[in-house]
Formats: structure tokens, sequence, C-alpha cells
């Protein structure tokens, strides 16, 4: 299929001076991988990271699918990030340009970062926080949030960052999962001109029970709204960084160390704590840096993500730093104080490399459409030289409108696969190497065995769609769910696929001349709005909450600028709503989700119905919904169905 679509061709300039250049050196990269696994990963890692202690066995199977990398290295992450530039003579480099949400803007240079984080650490360790203990971060985007992280680091406590929109109660749930001792927060956050809350969530968190290992409540001061102060347990952070000395001798761990838990939505349940390693991460952050991004010394660097999600772990907080590069930290939204923010901000700090996720981009191609002063044409990009992608498949008229208005032609854009679990890109274009085809990822970076398999984990001919694997553990895989390694085993690397190859939980196609790679979307119950990942099941649990509701399934519909968007279709413990009152209802519906699990879970659409179509079984049958809610004709056979009445009813929203 990718075959009728044009290729791009790195342009002559860029594989000049790429890292990676031309296809030749991809291909010797992949058989030197091919050829020794281990020597090859052995080899990256020695390059690329400092080491305290060199590692002896670079890759430990005994235990797999638990795998171990570079397992008696010993390492610091933010030694890596931070001291290395101080000996290199980077001292003086900007790390971190932060764009306030108002547009003002501040210059952090590495040696204060070093010091930033380095008084935060010890102001963690004053209060008794040591390595292997957990930390929850609940912050927005801040030099402060980065710090934060990098702290943790220093000190081997394992973060977890929760993102700033989720709500009490799954702040609540992760704190619990986590047994974090301490959590980091902000008084408020500034998002678009608005103040939005932190502070007061994380106490209507703790509020909700259950989180009696959390001793302290660590706030830093954003905006200076009131809050409330609960003394013994909140500190403010300027006061407990005061005092502390401005140097901290890193926590050297092991490179198997847990540097962090991300949650994120799987198919069943309830979010998994996605755990990672110090060392095979740290490697992968920092060598995609270099080879997909093709950093370089003189780059500024901006990635659009937030920290509360995998993308702003491994390509703000960790990543960038590794490699020192100078990089634009966001604290605002692309369409404050209007649409044009993005451009804007690339022309006054001369933004090289720009990282953002096709939703994004899609909802500007939008808002220049109605307003054309906000067209991208109108700001000087000429700073640009690579773009980048990721978290959705982009649309091929989204690629090509990024690559001529954005890029002017110019520059390469790297269509970015991975995932939380993976730690860092996996699929993904060279910029000095790959021709490009819009809409595809194109190759697994060398070392990354990725390949299509069908249902009973035989690899499929090129050409045929299947499920996305990879056939060998990688460096910056994910180590186990925290907590649940039973359901790690079973949601990864599953018994039916063999037990053996990592089960991404996309579809994917690959092409039968160029051997690239397509994503063709989750193959589960995943959904994925604006580029966030959602589980169905998670949405559905928090509907069937409401003392209204009586049942409740939940699926995607395809959405021109989100990608996709959450339809929910509602059975009510009373009569069926209908006109006003349905859309009463569906109102509340959608502001309990929101209490629930976060704003971003809110479903755009809610459909009620005096039932559900089931099979005989009484199966949800929800691949009529899919049709229903895209709102295509039913034309498959629902002879099966226990009630084909109800389709009617459910085909029209409240
Ligand atoms: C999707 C985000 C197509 C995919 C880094 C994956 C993509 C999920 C791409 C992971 C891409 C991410 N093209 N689909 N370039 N990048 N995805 O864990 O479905 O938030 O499984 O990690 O996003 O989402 P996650």
């Amino acid at each position: 299929m990718t075959e009728q679509r044009t290729a791009f061709p790195p342009l002559p300039s860029f594989v000049d001076q790429a890292t990676i250049s031309g296809m030749a050196a991809y291909d010797a990269l992949c058989a030197e991988a091919a050829r020794d696994y281990e020597g090859y990963w052995a080899r990256l890692a020695r390059e690329h990271i400092a080491w305290k202690q060199p590692f002896s066995r670079t890759l430990d199977e005994d235990d797999a699918p638990f795998y171990k990398w570079f397992g008696d290295g010993r390492l610091n992450v933010s030694y890596n990030c931070l001291d290395r530039h101080l000996i290199d003579g980077n001292a003086d480099k900007t790390a971190i340009i932060f764009e306030a949400d108002d547009g003002m803007s501040t210059h952090v240079s590495y040696r204060e970062l070093h010091e930033k984080v380095c008084k935060f650490a010890n102001g963690l360790k004053s209060r008794g926080i040591k390595k292997g203990d957990r930390v929850i971060i609940y912050m927005s985007m801040s030099v402060e949030g980065v710090a934060a992280m990098q702290a943790c680091a220093r000190i081997g406590a394992t973060h977890s960052v929760v993102f700033g929109g989720f709500s009490a109660k799954s702040l609540q749930e992760r704190i619990i999962d986590a047994g974090a001792v301490a959590v980091i927060t902000a008084d408020e956050q500034l998002r678009g001109g608005k103040r939005l809350p932190l502070k007061s969530i994380v106490d209507e968190a703790l509020a909700l029970g259950g989180c009696d290992s959390v001793k302290d409540v660590i706030v830093y001061r954003r905006t200076g709204g009131t809050i409330g102060f609960e003394a013994g347990r909140d500190l403010w952070l300027h006061e407990l960084v005061a005092s502390q000395p401005a140097k901290c001798e890193p926590e050297w761990v092991d490179a198997e160390h847990p540097l962090f838990i991300l949650y994120t939505s799987g198919s069943t349940g309830t979010p998994k704590g996605v755990q990672h390693s110090s060392g095979g991460y740290l490697l992968w952050a920092a060598l995609t840096m270099k080879w997909s991004f093709d950093i370089k010394p003189g780059d500024v660097y901006w990635c659009t993500a937030d920290i509360g999600w995998v993308t702003g772990h491994s390509y703000i907080a960790y990543g960038p730093t590794a490699v020192g590069a100078t990089q634009v930290v966001f604290e605002g939204i692309p369409t404050f104080p209007n649409a044009g923010r993005f451009w804007d901000t690339i022309a006054r700090h001369k933004v090289s490399t720009f990282y953002t996720a096709p939703t994004a981009i899609r909802s500007l191609i939008k808002a220049s459409d109605v307003d054309p002063k906000v067209h991208p044409k109108n700001y000087d990009l000429s700073s640009l030289r690579l773009l980048g992608t990721v978290g959705e498949p982009i649309n091929p008229e989204a690629w090509m409108w990024y690559y001529t208005q954005v890029g002017g032609e110019k520059c390469p854009i790297v269509d970015t696969f991975w995932q939380t679990e993976t730690g860092g890109h996996m699929i993904t274009p060279l910029p000095g190497a790959t021709p490009m085809v819009p809409g595809s990822c194109t190759l697994p970076l060398p070392g990354i065995m990725a390949a299509i398999v069908d249902e009973a984990g035989n690899e499929l001919a090129d050409g045929q769609g299947g499920m996305l694997v990879v056939k060998r553990p990688w460096p910056s895989m994910i180590r186990t769910i925290w907590n649940n390694p039973e359901r790690f085993k079973a949601s990864y690397f599953p018994a039916e696929l063999g037990g053996n190859l990592y089960l991404a939980g996309d579809g994917a196609i690959r092409d039968e001349h160029s051997g690239y790679f397509t994503i063709t979307g989750r193959i589960d119950d995943v959904l994925n709005v604006s580029g966030h990942r959602m589980g169905t099941m998670e949405i559905e649990s928090a509907l069937v909450a409401n003392p209204l509701v009586a049942e409740a399934a939940v699926v995607g519909k395809p959405d021109a600028t989100t990608g996709e968007s959450i339809c929910a279709f509602v059975v009510l413990k009373q009569a069926t709503p209908s006109g006003e009152e349905a859309r009463k209802i569906a109102l509340e519906l959608r502001d309990w989700v929101a209490k629930e699990i976060g704003p971003i879970a809110k479903p755009k659409e809610i459909r009620f119905g005096d039932n559900l179509p089931k099979t005989r079984s009484g199966k949800i049958m929800r691949r009529l919904l899919r049709v229903l809610a895209k709102g295509d004709p039913v034309t498959q056979d629902v002879s099966t169905l226990e009630n084909p009445a109800i389709l009617d009813q459910l085909s029209t929203p409240a």
C-alpha cells in the first residue's frame, strides 16, 4: 500500500552532516546487531553512558521475559544528564528555555540546573526519602517538574509522574498502587491564561483515604494562589531547598534499578504501572536523540509533550539532558494567546528541532483555515531543520501540511512509533538516511527486531496486515508492571504467541517493496484520543459507578482532529430519556467521568438506549457499536443479535 505513495528522499544537505548518513550506514548498524546482538548493545552502552562501574554481562535472559540489561553495571541517571556536561565544558550552555504560559521566558544553564537538582535532592534526603522509595510528581510543565524527576533519579528514588489533568481519584489510585512516600506538586498550574488547581487535588486525593504511606507533600509555588496547608505534612519547595548544599553526591544504582513507574491504560482493568530501568532506558533515550533527531550541539530542541506522559520522560526530562541539548520547556497550550503560539515560539527561540503530536498539527491546520493570521507562513520558521511527530498515526494530508507549510520542504519529518512500554523510539525514519513516505513510520531502528505475526505468533508475509511484535528484548523495554508481574507476562508476552514475542498491542502492515511499516491502530480496547491512551474498560467502569447508570459500553469513533473520540452507549436504571432530559443527564455523566478519571476521559458523545446490542450468550457486540458510533449503516449479519430493535435507538446521540 505504501508503494503508491510518494517517497521523499532525505535532503542531501541533511545527509551530509547526519549522525547516521545514508542507508548504507543504517544497513551497517542493522548488520552489526544481526551478527552479534549483545556485542552491538554492549558497544553502544559503553560509548553513550558514563558508568560508575562497568558492566560485564550485557543481557541476562535467565528469567525471561524479565530481562536484565547491563545488570552488574552501576550508574546514576542524573549524573549522566547533568554532571557530565559540567565536566565537558558545557556548564554555561542553556539546558532549558522555559517558555511560560504568558510568553515570558527564562534561560537555565546546565550549571544552574545541576545546582537546582542537587538542592532538591538534598531536600528530599533531609526528609528521609531514600533509594527505592516511590515519589509521586503531580506538576505541570516547569523547570521544577524536570528538576523533581532528576532529583529523584539522583537519590535513587523511583518517581511516578501523574499527568496534571488526572482527577483526585486517579491520583489516589496511583499513590496507593505505588506506595508513595511523598507527593511533589505545585500550588496551581497556568494554562491558556487560566489558573487550574493542583495542590487542592492532592489534598482531595489524600482525603479519599488509603494513602498513609505519604509523609510529605512538597509544594512548588507557581501562582501564589491560596491553598490549604497541613502543618507537619505540607512543605514549600523553596523553604525545603533554601539551606541545602549545592552539591549532592549521586546515589550509584544498578543498571536495573527502577528509574520510574509510569501508569498507562491497557485493555482491561486499572492502569498499569509500567516500570523502567536506569541503564537500558537511559541508553535508548540518549541514543535516539542522536539517531532519530540527529541532535547537534547548536540545536534548539522543543518537544511539546507534557512530563505526565512518556514522551515528556524520554524526550524532555532525560533524552535531551543526557545529550547536553538546549531545549524549550513549554508551560502553555498551542492555542493561547492564539493558534500561532507554536510558530511564534519557534521564531522567538530559533527552534531547530520540533516534536509534536498529529492532533496538534491537525487542530492548527483547522485554526489557520479559520484565521489566516495564525498560519505558519506569517512567522519566521527558518531556524527549523527537523520535524517530528509522535503518539498516533499521522494522516498523509497532515504530514504534507507539516512538511510544506511548517518545514518549508527543507526539514525531514520523523514519524516516531513507540509506546510507554518501549521507553524510546522503535520504528522511525532516520532523517539523514530513510526516504520518507507520509503516513508510514518506515523502518525499525537498528537493533529493534520488529515483525508482524498472526494470532498464533507465526510471522506473516509482507503486505499482509497483522500484529506488531518485537522478537528480541531491547535495553529500554518495560521491565515489569509494578506490583503485578503476572499481568506483565500476560499482557506483553502472551502464551498464545509462544511467550517470547513482545506484543505491542498495535496492528501493522509491512510494504512488500519497501519493507516499510505502517501502523493500522490498536488491536485491543485501547483508544487513542489526541495521542492520549485510554482504556475503554476504565471509562465504562467510571460510568457504571454513577448511581443512574445500569450498563455502559465505550467505543472509539474516528475524529478528524483528535484521531479518535470517545463514544459511550449507556443504559440507565430509569426509563431511557430523550430531548432536554437526555442532554442534561449526558452532561452530568460527562462531568462524572471527568471527576472519576480526568477531563481527558470525558466521552464526546453519549447515546442512551433501553439495552445494548448483545449476542445470545450476553456478549456486548462492540464491533456493531463502532459502526453505529461512526454513523455507518449496519451491513453485517445481526442474526445472532438478541435484540435487533435496539440498533435504531442507539444510532443517534443524546
Ligand atoms: C500509538 C506514546 C502510529 C500506538 C509514545 C501506540 C502511534 C500508542 C505512533 C502508544 C506513531 C504512538 N504512529 N501510532 N508514530 N506513536 N502511536 O504509550 O497505538 O502513550 O501503541 O506512547 O500510541 O501510546 P503511549
